[in-house]
């Protein structure tokens, strides 16, 4: 692995940076209408800065993947728009060009992709695989024990203890064997803890019916279907350190220590402007780089209570300061090595839909115009990059050179 800002020099650079991000946001703001800026035209610059603008990907350190959901089923379904990644070209090249880690936000959910209990639904999440293949990109596989998108025929099937069993080891075998290559990380367990970390062994149909010890089951049976992809517990509210991640970290100690092959953790950050920021992050993810664990920021997005439906200023200077602070522990931590945001335009979003009243969560507006918080995120991972010089960009002249 290439050394990345673990350094003293490297985290200096990047606590500087911290301060950029906010300045950036308020020195830009005169010549910024709301929703972003788009990088200004090569004509007016000079030889050297008229390169293209890097995307996410290209800025991105060696060692850490980025990644984006990739849209399609789930509550599109209630929705009035064509299915996107099928039909949206525009967002579809998007993809290839600024990450190389697609989640399927839906599409390998049970309720998807194993919709009848004799049939399996491959097509969509076939489509991501294809394309990420062909974009040179990996999948992050989602999410194979969880209590929530299962199909009804699972959860009121009536079955018993064997046949849930058997059924588990089935679906796990068949679509982590199927994917087997293309995927580098599986959400194995994903929100099997609630805030106090209690098991959630109400909701969860395997940890109601089969009790705890299935969890080991779970991930070795993913382990022997594809021995490359790196096995992940993933949760909602586990950024900070708090009940709930205490509960995983201990799990994890637990289960390691019995040879279960659980490899990583993971923080989904789903972020709201109408709560505050937990700083402790990057102490949590390094506790489980220190048992010998990956970490990865699985689904992130900021999301901004609106009241005439434009954030102000201040709201982008805030989200902006969120997205960066949520790379920064990230870049800081070894072993975390992939950073995936939950959509990247708010055109596709789940923001709206779930939280009513909040919106412009991600780092694009609808018109796919990248925000503040997009160009925070390139400059710190370009930043990041082993062996290139750190450069500052809190300065007018460099917004208006993006
Ligand atoms: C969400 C999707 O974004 C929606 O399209 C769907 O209707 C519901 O699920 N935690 C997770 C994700 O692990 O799978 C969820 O995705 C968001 C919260």
């Amino acid at each position: 692995m290439p050394s990345r800002p673990t350094s003293p020099t490297t985290s200096r650079v990047l606590r500087t940076l911290t301060g950029g991000v906010a300045a950036a946001v308020l020195v830009g703001t005169a010549s910024v209408t709301s929703g972003g800026v788009e990088p200004a035209q090569p004509a007016q610059r000079s030889t050297a800065a008229a390169k293209k603008p890097l995307t996410l990907r290209q800025a991105a350190p060696r060692d850490l993947r980025i990644g984006t959901a990739v849209a399609g089923g789930g509550h599109y379904e209630k929705l009035d728009v064509p299915s996107p990644f099928t039909q949206d070209s525009t967002y579809r090249a998007l993809i290839g060009r600024e990450f190389d880690s697609v989640t399927p936000e839906n599409q390998t959910k049970w309720e998807f992709i194993h919709p009848e209990r004799y049939r399996y639904n491959f097509g969509p999440a076939d489509e991501i695989a294809a394309y990420a293949k062909r974009n040179g990109m990996k999948m992050r596989g989602h999410a194979l024990v969880w209590h929530s998108q299962n199909p009804e025929w699972l959860e009121k099937g009536g079955f018993s203890k064997a046949q849930l069993r058997a059924i588990l080891k089935q679906h796990i075998t068949t679509v982590v064997k199927r994917y087997r290559g293309v995927v580098y990380q599986w959400d194995v367990a994903n929100e099997i803890f609630d805030e106090k970390g209690q098991l959630r062994t109400k909701e969860n149909i395997w940890l109601r019916e089969l009790g705890p010890g299935i969890l080991a089951d779970a991930f070795r049976w993913a382990h022997a279907a594809d021995p490359d992809a790196a096995l992940f517990l993933n949760d909602y509210g586990s950024e900070g350190i708090n009940p709930r991640t205490d509960a995983y970290y201990t799990l994890s100690k637990q289960l390691r220590k019995q040879g279960v092959p659980v490899n990583g953790f993971g923080a989904q950050a789903h972020f709201s402007l109408k709560y505050g920021y937990d700083t402790s992050l990057q102490a949590n993810l390094a506790r489980f780089d220190k048992i010998g664990m990956q970490t990865a920021i699985t689904e992130l997005d900021v999301r901004i209570p609106l009241t005439d439906g434009q954030p102000t200023v201040e709201q982008e200077a805030e989200q902006t300061r969120r997205y960066a602070e949520t790379l920064k522990a990230c870049l800081a931590v070894r072993g975390c090595s992939s950073f995936t945001l939950w959509g990247f335009t708010d055109r596709y979003s789940w923001v709206p839909d779930f939280s009513p009243g909040e919106g412009s969560a991600t780092v694009m507006t609808e018109d796919f115009v990248r925000k503040y918080s997009y160009y925070a995120l390139r400059d710190l991972l370009r930043d990041a990059t082993p062996g290139r010089a750190p450069r500052t960009y809190s300065t007018q002249a460099s917004i208006a050179a993006r």
